[in-house]
């Protein structure tokens, strides 16, 4: 199948007919392709192809496709008995166990039964597509198609090339994937691709905060919500994929990265995976479920009694005007001197830095200083840190004065970037390693996460919109007091943060 042939009248095989081969034929049929359905076990087969009949029906009577289209698209699946059934297939597209040996031998097989022009894709999520096309006689028309489950209703599809894959595949499968209706966005053959690379940075990150001791996985989430606007917390999504899925893929991202510290797995997803401790799945997770439902700890109660007078720090111009805008709503005793005033509560709002670094580097004392984070909007939460010798009297303060008009403040350990200018760094950052070596284009990044992980913004967008100077000093701010090259900035990020430019501006190297 060449790049100018006509998707019209397209045969596409599905081999297994499992949760995504079911899914795939659904959207392929509905997209007006011929669907041949071919499975180990026969039953399965059958069973699939009535499933999907049952979902296109029930599609009909929401009135999300006409009676007539629904039948139409029935009658085009059919079950194919033996690999040769796929024999005139344009397209074939592989959803097996995701095993490299067994995937191998089923290529080899597809290939003695295909023309030399068809396609063979591969929906593994894990697996490079350099390796189980190395086997194959014509490497060159072998890609990836990785879809999402339930795939009806997930829009993305990434279309991954190999070192190998021939530039007409990409160009077909893209094609193909918009008329199953999906949104396909091209990507270079990569550990996690493109999606589950970027989703490691909310987990990941996130499970670091844990494992040392600034906040609580309740926290953390709650903060994720309601300053980032995830629609789940990092824990609460682990909690629903479980972590014998979630932590797997990370450690195997990790290591097929080479030991890349940006996806070091962290200790509290591993002590958890081996206690069997792993989400919804067994009544048990990081939340605990009462007949299957989350239970959530309430929120602590605020304590009363604010400060007698608070100075805010000018060191961050931003910050400043934020903090102090919203102090004057909340009616808070504020100084306006260049210093503050003995006994003050001093609070600052660092950027990139600790509540420590802070106090001590403004010669404040360190006992009366709290930190804000003001990079996100203060409108559903407030989070602040003390140093680690505040007074419990001044943190007990700044808490009451910012839950004055009865939003929630979490309270958490002194760390630089807090929790979700720390988080969302991370994430960016991973987005920005992507873009640099060339592996997707910058707003297939962005149009990728939020179809695929729900997350409110794509990295680059979540760059833009809080600064791409901000979210440098962040990470630079972690590289520093951790000394961790996890945190060190994708040159993508620091050249257009330094150049003040947007983190999406693509690079035009042609002459
Ligand atoms: P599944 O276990 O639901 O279905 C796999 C099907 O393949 C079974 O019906 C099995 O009988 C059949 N099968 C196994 N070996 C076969 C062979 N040699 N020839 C023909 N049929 C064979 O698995 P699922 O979840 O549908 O996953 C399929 C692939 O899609 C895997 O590579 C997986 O990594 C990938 N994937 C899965 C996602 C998910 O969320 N479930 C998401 C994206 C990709």
């Amino acid at each position: 199948m060449d790049s100018t042939a006509s998707e019209q009248g397209l045969r596409l095989g599905i081999i297994g007919a499992g949760a995504m081969g079911r899914g795939i034929a659904q959207v392929a049929a509905a997209g007006g392709m011929e669907v041949v359905i071919l499975d180990a076990n026969s039953q399965v087969a059958t069973e699939g192809c009535e499933f999907v009949g049952r979902m296109l029906r029930r599609l009909a009577e929401k009135g999300k496709l006409s009676v007539d289209d629904a039948e139409a698209a029935i009658g085009r699946i059919r079950q194919a008995a033996t690999m040769s059934d796929l024999a005139g297939c344009n397209v074939v597209v592989e959803a097996v166990v995701e095993n490299l040996a067994v995937k191998q031998k089923v290529f080899a097989e597809l290939e003695n039964v295909v023309s030399e022009d068809c396609i063979i894709a591969s929906n593994t999520s894990s697996l490079s597509i350099a390796a189980i096309a190395s086997s194959a006689r014509l490497p060159g028309r072998i890609a990836g198609f990785h879809f999402f489950n339930p795939v009806p209703l997930m829009k993305l599809v990434e279309v991954i090339e190999s070192i190998r894959t021939e530039s007409w595949v990409g160009d077909t499968l893209m094609r193909v994937g918009r008329q199953m209706g999906r949104e396909p966005v091209r990507v270079r053959d990569a550990p996690g691709f493109l999606v589950n690379q970027i989703g490691r940075g909310l987990t990941i990150e996130s499970a670091h905060i844990v494992d040392e001791g600034i906040a609580g996985t309740v926290e953390i989430d709650r903060i994720m919500r309601d300053l980032a606007g995830f629609r789940m917390g990092p824990f609460e999504l682990m909690d629903l994929t479980g972590l014998d899925v979630t932590h797997p893929a990370t450690e195997l991202i990790y290591q097929q990265f080479y030991g890349e510290p940006r996806f070091r797995p962290a200790l509290v997803m591993e002590q958890r995976t081996q206690a069997g401790i792993l989400g919804r799945k067994t009544g048990s997770g990081f939340y605990p479920y009462e007949d299957g439902k989350q239970v959530v700890p309430d929120e602590p109660p605020a304590p009363t009694g604010g400060p007698d007078s608070v100075w805010v720090s000018r060191a961050e111009p931003e910050g400043h005007a934020r903090l102090t805008q919203l102090l004057r709503n909340l009616d808070a005793p504020l100084e306006d001197g260049d210093q503050p005033s003995a006994g003050a509560l001093c609070l600052v709002t660092p950027m990139g830095s600790d509540a420590t670094s802070a106090a001590v580097d403004q010669g404040l004392d360190a006992s009366r200083t709290v930190a804000v984070d003001t990079l996100f909007s203060m409108e559903n939460r407030r989070v602040i840190m003390p140093t680690p010798i505040t007074s419990s009297r001044m943190r007990q303060a700044a808490h009451a004065l910012l839950a004055g008009d009865g939003r929630p403040v979490t309270v958490i350990r002194d760390s630089p970037g807090f929790v979700a200018q720390r988080v969302v760094a991370m994430i960016v950052n991973i987005g920005c390693a992507i873009a640099q070596c060339g592996a997707a284009a910058p707003a297939d990044i962005d149009k990728a996460t939020t179809l695929a992980l729900n997350y409110p913004q794509g990295p680059l967008a979540f760059a833009d919109a809080l600064g791409p100077a901000n979210i440098l000093r962040v990470l630079e701010g972690l590289q520093k007091i951790y000394g961790d090259p996890r945190y060190r900035p994708s040159p993508w990020l620091m050249r257009r943060a330094r150049l003040g430019v947007s983190v999406a501006t693509p690079e035009d190297i042609s002459h």
